[in-house]
């Protein structure tokens, strides 16, 4: 990590692996995001792309290699310590808080993030910020129990951004959308990239990841396969054979 190039990484990942018994879920997986970039990672189900992000956030222990932010050895730190750094995360499958409503929920990001923030009203009035962002103000009253597939993926986004990260691991938030939500969720990533967030990105909505994203890389039964921009991902063999296939090949992967 000492060339002029490196300079600007902001997260790099050596041999990152992660085997469950016999399985090899990430197999020493190299990957270097450069600061401000927004940095896509496809590849079917199964493929490890969870797994990565859950061991950049420190939800999983890595079995082996390590994980640099900012210079910074992050291997296996506690999620807590990971977020005070800077990073934060949605989950796939989301989890929040039961009884509590969504303000409630995105509150208790705001109060657990990099500037901690004490106060409950201050904590409330940058959510509402932020809400209103993610089309979710007119929901803040609403136990989450009662929000659809799109808003719960919006809560996670919401209470990902409370926490006023620098890096941002991104897992399939725009799954479940519809192409309105699609659109804007999109508009708001390109936004906070604008702003200067890094932005890790897992997302099969292939419209979405190839049109937003600056890097893509390709993992497939937990190796890296490929790594590049996106128009070179979408005529990469490997890559259409592995997961794109044929006939998103044969499309214009702008218009796909
Ligand atoms: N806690 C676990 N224990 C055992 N195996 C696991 C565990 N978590 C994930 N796996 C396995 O590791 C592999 C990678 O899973 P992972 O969830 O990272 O894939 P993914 O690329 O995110 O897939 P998807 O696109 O379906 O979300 C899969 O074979 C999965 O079954
Ligand atoms: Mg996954």
């Amino acid at each position: 990590m000492n060339s002029d190039a490196d300079r600007n990484i902001i997260l790099y990942g050596r041999k990152v692996t992660k085997t469950f018994g016999a399985l090899r879920a990430v197999w020493q997986v190299d990957f270097k995001v450069k600061k401000n970039e927004i940095f896509g990672i496809i590849g079917p189900n199964g493929a490890g792309k969870t797994t990565l992000l859950s061991m950049i956030n420190g939800t999983l222990k890595v079995t082996d290699g390590a994980i640099y932010y900012k210079d910074r050895n992050i291997t296996n730190l506690k999620t807590h310590k990971i977020a005070e750094l800077g990073i934060s995360r949605t989950f796939q499958i989301v989890k929040p808080f039961p009884g509590m409503t969504l303000l409630e929920n995105v509150s208790i990001g705001a109060m657990f993030g990099k500037d901690r923030i004490v106060n409950v009203k201050e904590a409330q009035d940058k959510t509402r910020s932020i809400l209103s962002r993610l089309n979710l103000i007119e929901k803040e009253e609403v136990p989450v129990e009662n929000l659809n597939v799109s808003e719960r993926k919006r809560l996670e986004l919401a209470r990902a951004l409370a926490m006023d990260p620098e890096l941002i691991l991104l897992d399939e938030v725009m799954a479940g959308s519809s192409s309105t939500d699609l659109e804007m969720i999109m508009r708001l990533i390109e936004e906070l990239n604008k702003e200067g967030k890094t932005i890790l990105l897992i997302e099969h909505v292939m419209k979405a990841i190839m049109s937003i994203s600056h890097r893509i890389m390709v993992l497939h039964h937990g190796e890296k396969i490929a790594e590049d921009k996106p128009e070179n991902i979408s005529k990469n063999e490997k890559v259409i054979s592995a997961y794109l296939g044929s006939r998103y090949a044969k499309m214009s992967w702008k218009n796909a």
